[in-house]
This record gives C-alpha cells, structure tokens and sequence, in this order.
C-alpha cells in the first residue's frame, strides 16, 4: 500500500495513477480538499486510490491522515516524498519567510512524514521509500538557491535513511528529475524575465531535446519501489534527458557558442 504525498497534481499525481494502475492500493495526500479529492476520483479509474488531507509541514496533520490510512487501506510500505514548491530568487532576493517555507515543504517533510510512517514499516520488515530530489540536487540553477539548498539536503537525507533502515528491510532512494512539464515548471518560466525564451533554453539544455513528462519520472519511482530494485538502496535514479550528463554538443540558439564568443560564426 502506497503513500504518495502532493498527488493532487503534476508528477505526484502521474505516480499516484501509474502505482494504482500496478496494483497498488495508494493513499494520495494532499494540502487542499478539493485538489486531492478530484485527483484520487480521476486516478481510481487506475485502480484504488483514496485521497487523504494533509499539509505535509505539519506534523500532528500527518498523523492524523496516517490514522485514516492506516485504518482504512492498511500500514504503508510504500512511500513517495515528492511535496515540493519553488520560490524563485537569489539569496538576496527571497525572502527568510520564503527561504523557511521551501525548507519546511522540500526537506522538513520528508522527515516528518517519514517518520509517521517508519514504525509501520519495521513492524512489516520491509518498505520502499523514493524521495523527490531535482537537478537542483547537484546543479546550481540561476536564481533558485533556496530550492537547490533543500534538494541538496533531500540527495543526503536519502543516504541517511538508507543507511539507518537497511536492517530493518527499508530501502530508501532519490529521483533526480530533470525539468519537467508540470505546474511548478511553469511557474518557474513564468517568474524568468523573459518565460517563452527560458523555456526554448530549457529544451535546449537535455540533449534529447524535449522536457520530461510527469510520467517519465512516475515509470521510474515505480521500478524503485518493485522487487526488481530489491538491491537498490541509497542511491539516486537520475531521470532527466541527458541535462546533467556535460555540455550539450547543440546549444540552444539563445546562447553564445564559445566559436561566436571568439568571434566567429556559429
Ligand atoms: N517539474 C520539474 O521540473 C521538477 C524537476 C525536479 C524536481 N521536481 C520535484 O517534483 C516534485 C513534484 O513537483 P511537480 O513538478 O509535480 O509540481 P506540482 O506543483 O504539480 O506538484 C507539487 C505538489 O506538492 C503539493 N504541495 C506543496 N506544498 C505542500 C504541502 N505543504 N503539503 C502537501 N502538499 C503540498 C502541491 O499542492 C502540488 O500538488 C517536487 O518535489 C519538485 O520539487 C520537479
């Protein structure tokens, strides 16, 4: 039984109906009623899938949404920590409310809701965990620095968990996702001087030439999560077009290539 958290759109979502659709029964958690409620409607046509309310901040609502869970679709030996929000700027440019806020979203929750769950998963001897980290795990994206800072700690905190749950059957991993066609990626374009030219550098930038679908990233949560991954612990499942590979050989038009920087023609 799975617990996808942020599933009332976008990747989370994807992975909420891929899951259900393989047969599991997934609990699909998010901040507002009327989001999750209609996402766990259209993802039942997959398989079962129930929406529960919860802001994953909050520790006492996490709990609370477990009880449910637990009461109504069994204990979880699943668990996908993929909540996550963007608040574009430089240090100098986010706000401390902001820089706190995408910690608490990012890297707070995939300790608290975790640790909801944990006893659950010893009592069984065995669960998969899959943490939403992001290019921004090991790549310094222009203007992002608190989102990168908090998926820097979502690629550590993931080796931390593997680490302390192995004895205990818990395998813990990470999905790095390149950018993706999602509500949050949109945002992030929109919130660039100029949104249609940072998309064209967007595709520019992976070498097969387009974004990632929500389902691209959910195919690859649900291979960690099967008996196939059984030996995959700690690590990190880069899904991203090729973008963090090197220097993509066909820049995107907008860039200067270093012949035209030189002087010459491109
Ligand atoms: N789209 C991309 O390009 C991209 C790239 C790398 C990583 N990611 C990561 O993938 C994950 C999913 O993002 P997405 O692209 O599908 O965007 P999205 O905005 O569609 O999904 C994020 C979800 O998290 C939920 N959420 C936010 N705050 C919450 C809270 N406090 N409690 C409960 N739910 C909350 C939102 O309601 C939303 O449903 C995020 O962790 C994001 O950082 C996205």
């Amino acid at each position: 039984m799975a617990v996808v958290t942020g599933s009332a759109s976008g990747i989370g979502f994807a992975t909420a109906c891929r899951m259900a659709a393989e047969g599991a029964s997934v609990a699909m958690v998010g901040r507002r009623e009327p989001g999750i409620q209609s996402a766990a409607e259209e993802a039942s046509s997959h398989g079962t899938a129930r929406a529960y309310v919860a802001d994953v901040t909050d520790a006492a609502a996490i709990d609370r949404a477990l009880a449910g869970i637990t009461d109504e679709l069994g204990t979880p030996d699943i668990l996908v920590n993929n909540a996550g929000v963007t608040i574009v700027g430089s240090i100098t440019e986010i706000t401390e409310e902001d820089w706190d806020r995408q910690f608490a979203v990012n890297l707070k929750s995939v300790y608290l809701v975790s640790r909801a769950l944990w006893p659950g998963f010893r009592r069984l001897g065995r669960a998969a965990v899959v943490n939403m980290a992001s290019v921004g795990s090991v790549w310094a994206i222009p203007n992002d620095a608190g989102y990168c800072a908090t998926k820097a700690g979502v690629l550590m905190l993931t080796k931390c968990m593997a680490v302390d749950g192995a004895a205990d059957g818990i395998r813990v991993n990470c999905v790095i996702p390149g950018y993706v066609e999602t509500g949050m990626i949109r945002g992030y374009f929109d919130a660039q001087p100029d949104p249609d030219a940072a998309r064209r550098q967007a595709i520019g930038l992976h070498p097969l030439g387009r974004l990632g679908t929500p389902d691209d990233i959910a195919a690859a949560c649900v291979h960690l999560c099967s008996d196939d991954a059984s030996w995959v612990t700690g690590t990190s499942f880069t899904v991203d077009g090729g973008v963090t590979a090197g220097l993509h050989a066909d820049p995107p038009p907008d860039l200067p290539t270093r012949q035209s920087a030189l002087g010459g023609t491109r």
